[in-house]
């Protein structure tokens, strides 16, 4: 078990995008061709030897997320569950997860983004020996207006921009982020925004601002796809179907004796 770490997802939140269907259950329990999302970022914390979970759900899921996964002992990780009672924002995982985070740093997955590839673990976990207080990872999209924004001028990086109307740059910031213990008082003074969540964005810039930001870029051999829409839940699903049957195994895939 990796001692100096611990892990977070956050599958809460209302997926609006996703209505009428996430009207009755959370995105996260939703069936990525095989298997519920929430199995990807799991898998992918598991995968790194992460096994000392959080959590962050909603008072109506919490009982399925109980009986799908249960305290992690059938899938040798242990899992605790933490409620959000509103949709305040993704940096309220950091004060919701303040008890749990007895580690050096935490790792913050946001439970509908999917990652996948070549090397994958060993960015990651440079990322978490960096000794910045704080990494985050971009990715080139061709619709960076959608995510968290790299935006640079005179080739520096001034900034990160939350859904930009006109970004600087295709570098997006996918939903894995990697923080020490200042992220709790910093969130702790932190302003929810003008459309009322507390944002990771701005917890990034105040690791930025503090020349205490690490950012590393994902390459080319590994997928990033965030699930929050129909298109691109669609486009998970396919990829993920095409993927194992082609090379004959199962991406994430947790012990089946669960249920
Ligand atoms: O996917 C990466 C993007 O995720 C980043 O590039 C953006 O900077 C970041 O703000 C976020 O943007 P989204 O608009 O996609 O976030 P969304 O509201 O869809 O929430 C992402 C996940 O976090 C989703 O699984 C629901 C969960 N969530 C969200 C909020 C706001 C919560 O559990 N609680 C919340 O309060």
């Amino acid at each position: 078990m990796n001692k100096k770490i611990k892990g977070v997802i956050l599958a809460g939140g209302s997926g609006t995008r996703l209505f009428p269907i996430t009207k009755i259950i959370s995105k996260q329990l939703l069936p990525v061709y095989n298997k519920p999302m929430i199995y990807l970022p799991l898998g992918l914390l598991i995968s790194l030897g992460i096994k000392d979970i959080l959590i962050i759900v909603t008072p109506r899921d919490l009982p399925l997320f109980k009986k799908l996964l249960g305290n992690g002992i059938n899938l040798n990780c242990k899992i605790q569950y933490k409620i959000q009672k509103k949709p305040n924002g993704i940096a309220e995982a950091i004060k919701l997860s303040k008890s749990f985070f007895t580690s050096k740093k935490i790792l913050l997955l946001l439970g509908d983004n999917f990652f996948f590839g070549n090397n994958l673990d060993k960015i990651i976990i440079e990322a978490i020996n960096s000794p910045k207080g704080a990494s985050i990872f971009t990715y080139k999209v061709n619709n960076p207006q959608r995510y968290g924004v790299l935006s640079i001028r005179n080739n520096k990086i001034v900034n990160i921009v939350e859904k930009p109307k006109k970004p600087t740059s295709n570098r997006a910031i996918p939903g894995i982020y990697i923080y020490d213990k200042k992220s709790i008082s910093y969130v702790n003074n932190q302003k929810p925004s003008k459309r009322g969540e507390l944002e990771i964005t701005d917890l990034n810039n105040r690791y930025l601002k503090n020349n205490d930001l690490e950012i590393f870029d994902f390459n080319d051999g590994i997928i990033w796809m965030d699930m929050g829409t129909f298109d691109s839940y669609l486009e998970a699903s396919q990829f993920i179907a095409a993927t194992e049957k082609r090379q004959g195994f199962e991406i994430y895939s947790l012990n089946k004796s669960n249920g």
